[in-house]
């Protein structure tokens, strides 16, 4: 199997920017926003931990993390929470756990598919609903679910990502309560990854699938998005008492496997998760800043003749270009892994193609992540995330020119 796709797009950026080929970076989902100082006291302070502690988290972590969920109508005990360093190794515990096949949205987030493939397990992605990003068509799951079970092969699991990477939508409350029903019709456990929850950009209404079924959901969180945290790793894992067996199953891959979060990180995401005030408005102001910016370049690529969803949280966007298909074709495009190339081989665009994400090779989309454009280096990060009109800020605006030109050049 290759590097993870993203990972691949962040080093070949550094590989070009080193070989003094300027490049828009819009390919690695980093939320590159920078961490808030009394975060950075906090960790020097907790430094001396050098101790492994418990192989779930301090208890401390565990009732915080109970506690983030209980306020968001998900009442959660410090005993059904697991921490991990980042949700990823969390959500690879948990397919292990809850064995296959899986049923998994179409696009969805490049490392489901892989970690299924990894384990062994087969993964079925199944057709989003237009705009509601990150959850399978409910009716089309049930079709899936019910092929699987008449095979003598029912599926284990099917997992939601709220709001969804890679098209920045959140999936209306509707379309979560009909998911919620066939998870019951079909006996499968709900993993919903919510690590952009609290990355909604406006008042859009979200119903999580643990607010449906508490018992049936187990959910996946990180302090990586909202507070900008990914290379501090630390994620956490809400499994309730219906899938206690899952959870020890955790617990055991866990200890085998990283024994348990870094401590003095531990230390720190214990009070970053009780959501202190001092956090509250660097929180507020990436939210805006990711959605003003992406609303910016959706408009960019709108005008481009690209179809995007409006995107609604988090920081990424997913344009399809198939109404330009026969002037791509033209050019020698007819795949999305064509497209990401072109743009960035001819362009110095770097985006990943929408295949990366389990879309059809032909569908013509791409994952779009704005917030390397923020800056360069954390006095430029700090100078977009205060301005109330981050789009003019000379080095975002350079870098938005460069992807007008390109697109324009591109169709
Ligand atoms: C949808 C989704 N889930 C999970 C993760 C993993 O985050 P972490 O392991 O940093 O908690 C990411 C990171 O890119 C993501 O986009």
């Amino acid at each position: 199997m290759p590097v993870s796709p993203t990972l691949a797009i962040s080093q070949e950026i550094a590989r070009r920017r080193a070989a003094g080929l300027d490049t828009v970076a819009l390919g690695f989902g980093e939320a590159s926003i920078p961490v808030h100082p009394e975060l950075v006291r906090r960790l020097a302070q907790s430094a001396h931990r050098g101790d492994y502690g418990p192989v779930a988290g301090a208890p401390e972590l565990l009732e915080a993390v109970a506690g983030y969920w209980t306020r968001r109508g998900v009442a959660t005990t410090a005993a059904e929470v697991v921490c991990g360093p980042g949700s990823k190794p969390l959500l690879y515990a948990l397919f292990q756990a809850l064995g296959g096949p899986v049923l998994l949205p179409r696009p969805c987030w490049v490392s489901y598919a892989a970690q299924a493939a990894l384990l062994g397990h087969e993964a079925l992605l199944v057709p989003t609903l237009p705009g509601h990003g990150g959850v399978p068509d409910p009716e089309r799951l049930s079709a899936e679910a019910a092929r699987l079970r008449a095979e003598g092969r029912p599926a284990t699991t099917v997992l939601v990502t709220l709001p969804d990477n890679p098209t920045g939508t959140v999936a209306a409350p509707d379309v979560i309560s009909e998911l919620c029903a066939v998870a019951e019709e079909h006996d499968l456990a709900i993993i919903s990854d919510e690590i952009y929850l609290d990355l909604v950009h406006g008042d859009t209404e979200v119903l999580t699938p643990a607010e449906v079924l508490a018992d049936r959901t187990i959910t996946t969180t990180g302090l990586s998005k909202s507070l900008a945290l990914g290379g501090w790793r630390i994620g956490a894992a809400r499994i309730p008492e219906r899938h206690e067996a899952v959870r020890r199953q955790v617990t055991v891959a866990a200890s085998e496997i990283w024994s348990a979060p870094a401590q003095p990180v531990q230390q720190v995401a214990a009070w970053a998760f009780t959501e202190p005030p001092e956090l509250a408005p660097h929180v507020e102001a990436s939210r805006a800043l990711h959605g003003r910016i992406a609303r910016t370049v959706a408009g960019i690529f709108t005008a481009a003749g690209a179809e995007v969803a409006p995107p609604t949280a988090g920081f990424y966007l997913y344009p399809d270009f198939a109404g330009r298909r026969d002037e791509l074709a033209a050019s020698g495009i007819g795949t999305s892994a064509d497209l990401a190339r072109v743009l960035l081989d001819q362009h110095g665009v770097a985006t990943l193609p929408g295949v990366a994400f389990g879309d059809l090779p032909e569908r013509l989309a791409l994952r779009v992540a704005p917030p390397m454009l923020y800056g360069r280096d954390d006095d430029q990060r700090w100078q977009a995330l205060a301005s109330k009109t981050p789009e003019e800020l000379p080095w975002i605006a350079d870098s938005l020119a460069v992807l007008r030109e390109a697109l324009s050049r591109l169709v």
